[in-house]
C-alpha cells in the first residue's frame, strides 16, 4: 500500500502558449498534445474503474486498498483537471481534439462489460504511462527549451504517475481477475494508445504545417525510435508486464520521489497549508 499524496500544482495556466511550446520543435509539441488530449477522458475512465472495482471487495479488501484508491482519485482528478486547462489553450490555436471523440465511443460501446475488464485496461495503461513516465524524468532532451511552467507540468504528472503506478494493478488482483486476461488487455491497450496517439500527433502536425517536414520526423525518430527513444528504449520494460510474476512496484520509481523532494516549493499537499 501506499500513501498517495494529492498535490495542488503552483503554476500559471492563464497565460497562453504558442503552438510549438515545446522548445519551438513540432514533432514534440504535436505528440505531446496529443498525450494532453487523451488525458480528461482516460483519467476519468481510469478513476471510475478503480472505484467501481473497489465497491466490488469484500470489506477487509476494501478497507485495506480505500486510501490508496482515494489518493489515486485525487491525483487523476488534479490531472484532469490542469490538462484540460491546457488542451484549452490547444483548442483556442485551433487543434481539434479527435481521439477524445474516438476513445469516448470506444468507451460507450465496452461500457457493459465486467468491471475486472475496465480494471484491467485501467492498470495495462498505467503501466504505460508510469514507464512513459519514468522515461521523461530521465531524458530532460524530451523538455528542452520548454518554458519552466510548462516543465514542472510534465515532469509533475510524469512523478505521480510513477508513484501511484500499483494502484489499479493491485485492484485487479485484489478482484482475482484473470492473467491470461490480463495480458490481452494489456496487448489491446498498448495497441490502441499508440494509434490513437499517431493519428491525434499526425493531426496535430497536419494543423501545425509541419506533417511534411523532413526536420520533424528526424525529431520524431530521435524522441521515440532512437536507441534511448521512449518507445524503444523502453520496450524491455514494457515487456515486463507479460510476466507472471510480475508487479509495478519491481520497477524504479526514485526518479519520482527524488523529483517530487526537490521540487517540493512547486506545490501544496491538498489539506495542508502552503
Ligand atoms: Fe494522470
Ligand atoms: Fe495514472
Amino acid at each position: 500500500m501506499t500513501d498517495l499524496v494529492v498535490r495542488k500544482l503552483l503554476i500559471d495556466l492563464n497565460t497562453p502558449f504558442p503552438a510549438r511550446w515545446n522548445g519551438g520543435d513540432a514533432f514534440r509539441s504535436a505528440f505531446f498534445n496529443a498525450l494532453s488530449m487523451s488525458f480528461p477522458i482516460g483519467e476519468q475512465y481510469f478513476m471510475d474503474s478503480v472505484r467501481a472495482g473497489l465497491k466490488t471487495l469484500p470489506e477487509a479488501d476494501r478497507a485495506r486498498l480505500a486510501a490508496e484508491v482515494q489518493g489515486f482519485v485525487g491525483q487523476e482528478a488534479t490531472h484532469r483537471r490542469i490538462h484540460s486547462l491546457f488542451n484549452g489553450h490547444l483548442e483556442n490555436l485551433g487543434f481539434s481534439n479527435e481521439l477524445e471523440r474516438r476513445a469516448d465511443l470506444r468507451l460507450k460501446q465496452n461500457a457493459h462489460r465486467d468491471v475486472r475488464i475496465h480494471v484491467g485496461a485501467t492498470a495495462a495503461t498505467e503501466h504505460l504511462t508510469a514507464i512513459f513516465a519514468d522515461w521523461m524524468l530521465s531524458h530532460p532532451e524530451a523538455l528542452e527549451g520548454t518554458e519552466p511552467r510548462l516543465k514542472t507540468l510534465w515532469l509533475w504528472h510524469s512523478a505521480e504517475e510513477s508513484e501511484h503506478r500499483s494502484t489499479a494493478f493491485d485492484m485487479y488482483r485484489a478482484m482475482k481477475g484473470n492473467e491470461e486476461w490480463r495480458i490481452k488487455i494489456f496487448r489491446y491497450i498498448t495497441m490502441t494508445f499508440l494509434s490513437d496517439v499517431a493519428r491525434q500527433t499526425v493531426r496535430n502536425l497536419w494543423h501545425d504545417g509541419s506533417l511534411f517536414q523532413w526536420s520533424t520526423w528526424r525529431s520524431g525518430y530521435r524522441l521515440l525510435l532512437s536507441k534511448n527513444g521512449m518507445f524503444r528504449g523502453n520496450y524491455r520494460l514494457w515487456k515486463d508486464y507479460m510476466a507472471p510474476t510480475f508487479h509495478p512496484r519491481q520497477q524504479d520509481a526514485t526518479l519520482s520521489e527524488q523529483w517530487l523532494k526537490n521540487n517540493s516549493d512547486k506545490f501544496t499537499a491538498v489539506g495542508q497549508p502552503a
